[in-house]
């Protein structure tokens, strides 16, 4: 929620948050869009694990889960995902059963088209557009069961859902580097920013892996891999990549980094992940990644590696094999 279109949404309706309130938030970017709640009445639901970590830091109690506790205000910030935002909106009305649910977000999460939808179903009492966004709210007790989002299979007997990465199908850049790693490697690694376990999947069809260390912010996404990855040398880790420390000294890492941080692109995060696979790697390590082709790692990747090569590619991606970490 945009700090400007609280400011003026308490401004000029300013009964709606009243401080006695129990809030839910669901979805809040960063701890300073909810500094108008008070914090001893307030609950964050996040499940991606940098957002808790600032949350928790700033005071704010978070959960993964929606608590049996029922509240008399949820605030829902709309991600991209339009099935993610209705099942969001769905556990709003799960937590709220008799109260306000407050719908908010920037235009480019697509927040118009989930209000003209919310419109069929539920009388939405007031929008406000503001700040290149809308918040629009809605009284419950209402039925919005048919906006829950379920795991779905996908090709290959995945198991994905709403709102993580890849969730329709497996990602083509990752299938390219999956093709590679399907054989090769041996000993212990890790999958930097597993997902929902594909390319994982593909490097324990070689029986030579010992363990392997899989680490993933968002917890959906997490909870989804383990029931994708059956498999006892599988470590799983939910938590932040970047600050991410390896037990020993790796054989070698996997990875598709990210360039987008809740939805808007940073490719400094690539660069970022580069770094931290080269420093948990042994002398004779390897990292295998694979990139939109466009994205300028190649500078990152000489300041850490001591030589790389092109091990595959298409006009959008390249497959990198990066050696010899320079331990600086
Ligand atoms: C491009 S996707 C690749 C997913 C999977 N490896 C695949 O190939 O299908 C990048 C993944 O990194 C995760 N991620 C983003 N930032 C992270 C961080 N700081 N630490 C750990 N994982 C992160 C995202 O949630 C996402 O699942």
């Amino acid at each position: 929620m945009s700090l400007e279109r609280i400011k003026f949404v308490q401004s000029k309706f300013g009964s709606l948050f009243q401080k006695s309130d129990l809030t839910i938030f669901l979805n809040p970017d960063a701890p300073s869009y909810c500094l108008s709640f008070a914090f001893e009445r307030l609950v964050a639901y996040q499940t991606f694990y940098p957002v808790v970590d600032q949350l928790e830091t700033a005071g704010i109690k978070c959960v993964q889960n929606i608590p049996e506790q029922k509240f008399d205000l949820a605030i829902v910030t709309i991600p991209k995902s339009k099935k993610l935002a209705r099942h969001f909106i769905y556990l709003a009305t799960k937590a709220v059963p008799k109260g306000l649910i407050v719908i908010d977000g920037d235009k480019t999460s697509g927040v118009e088209s989930v209000i003209r939808d919310l419109k069929k179903k539920v009388k939405i009492d007031t929008v406000v557009s503001k700040a290149h966004g809308k918040t629009a709210w809605f009284k419950t007790p209402t039925n919005l069961d048919e906006y829950k989002d379920i795991p779905s299979r996908i090709g290959g007997g995945f198991e994905t859902q709403a709102g993580v990465f890849s969730s329709d199908e497996i990602d083509p850049a990752s299938k390219l580097l999956g093709d590679i790693i399907s054989s090769g490697l041996s000993g212990t690694g890790a999958d930097l920013g597993g997902g929902w376990g594909y390319l994982t999947a593909r490097a324990l069809e070689t029986k030579d892996i010992r363990e392997l260390h899989f680490i993933e912010a968002d917890l959906r996404a997490l909870t989804l891999a383990k029931s994708n990855l059956n498999d006892e040398r599988v470590k799983f880790c939910w938590g932040n990549a970047l600050q991410w420390e390896a037990p020993k000294p790796l054989d070698f890492i996997i990875m598709n980094p990210p360039f987008h941080y809740m939805g808007r692109a940073l490719p400094r995060l690539g660069a970022d992940f580069i770094k931290v696979a080269s420093r948990n790697l042994k002398k004779s390590g390897s990292l295998l990644m694979v990139a939109n082709r466009h994205l300028p790692y190649e500078d990152i990747i000489k300041g850490h590696f001591r030589s790389f090569s092109e091990l595959s590619g298409s006009k959008k991606f390249k497959v990198i094999c990066a050696e010899n970490p320079i331990k600086l």
